[in-house]
């Protein structure tokens, strides 16, 4: 099996079910609260692991009661922790506020991740291990760097969500084998508000790129072109917090499968996964409490 590192964010969410967000100054009241395990990186590889995945994740908790709840998760999930820091920093924390529709707002704060800025031996040694190296940007941008060096140098696939948008130094999202920004992350990016423009700007020099568009499917493109349009799977969302992640998770799960190098067939066959792994995961509440298994997944594609 293809083993996916996974170097990321792992936070406690905070999460707030309301009616409609507060205008500045305002006070409302919610109608619900509840802590769920997420963070991006976390979700990528819970979402990867119960698609089969044998995940390593790479990162960083604080030695109090959210980081080892974190750490619960992981030892359950079957992914492998040892690359995981125990900071002084108290685990990183985001405030999400879910309104009825299911869309939602977040604001992280990232306490323990913001510590992850070099890699260690022993962190660089499972990168260079594994097939594919996944990657989001709530750790410091200086380790995503380093991250993909040492994943180029062993022929490792990169993948990357750039979310949140951040600046990044040049030449670094080239240098990605593949790049899964949603439309707004797309347009950030690109400065193209259609998502075909973008998809083909951001996957220019062999590159791909997916851009997600929620209930509108995704857009795939390689080296500049359109591939097409995956169309999304319909269903009631009632929650799309780690939607996004829960495709990227999916998505290289199933490229995991494949022995050889990613070719346009393998690709396609990861987005149909991806596609249903994640519109199952906005029918339920939560970031890696809404994750889907194997067994349904397949159960859908079947
Ligand atoms: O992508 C969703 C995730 O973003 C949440 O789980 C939250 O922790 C933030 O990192």
């Amino acid at each position: 099996m293809n083993r996916i590192a996974v170097l990321g964010s792992a936070n406690m969410d905070l999460v707030v079910r309301q009616t409609r967000l507060p205008q500045p100054g305002e006070t409302i009241f919610g109608t619900g609260f509840h802590t769920v395990p997420g963070g991006k990186g976390l979700n990528q590889a819970v979402a990867a692991a119960r698609l089969d995945g044998e995940v390593d994740f790479l990162g960083a908790v604080g030695a109090d009661a959210y980081g080892a709840q974190l750490r619960d998760v992981l030892a359950t999930e079957g992914i492998r922790s040892e690359g995981v820091a125990v900071s002084t920093e108290p685990t990183g924390t985001a405030h999400i506020s879910v309104v009825d529709s299911g869309e939602n707002s977040i604001v992280v704060v990232s306490g323990a991740n913001a510590t992850v800025t070099d890699l260690s031996a022993a962190q660089r040694a499972t990168i260079a291990g594994a097939a594919f190296l996944v990657m989001q940007c709530e750790l410091p941008v200086a380790v995503l760097v380093q991250a993909i060096a040492v994943a180029r140098e062993a022929g490792v696939f990169t993948v990357l969500t750039p979310a949140p948008v951040m600046p990044l130094p040049e030449g670094f999202l080239a240098s990605v084998d593949l790049v899964v920004p949603n439309q707004i992350e797309a347009e950030q990016l690109t400065g193209e508000s259609d998502p075909v423009r973008a998809a083909e700007s951001l996957s220019a020099g062999a590159t791909w790129a997916i851009v997600t568009l929620g209930a509108e499917g995704s857009v795939i493109a390689y080296n500049g072109e359109v591939l097409g349009l995956a169309p999304a799977r319909p269903v009631q969302a009632v929650d799309t917090t780690a939607a996004g992640d829960t495709f990227v998770g999916a998505l290289v799960a199933r490229l995991a499968l494949s022995t050889g190098a990613v070719t346009e067939e393998t690709m396609v066959d990861a987005l149909r996964w991806a596609t249903v792994a994640s519109s199952i995961s906005v029918t339920r509440v939560g970031a890696t409490t809404s994750m889907p298994t194997l067994t349904e997944v397949a159960a859908i594609l079947a």
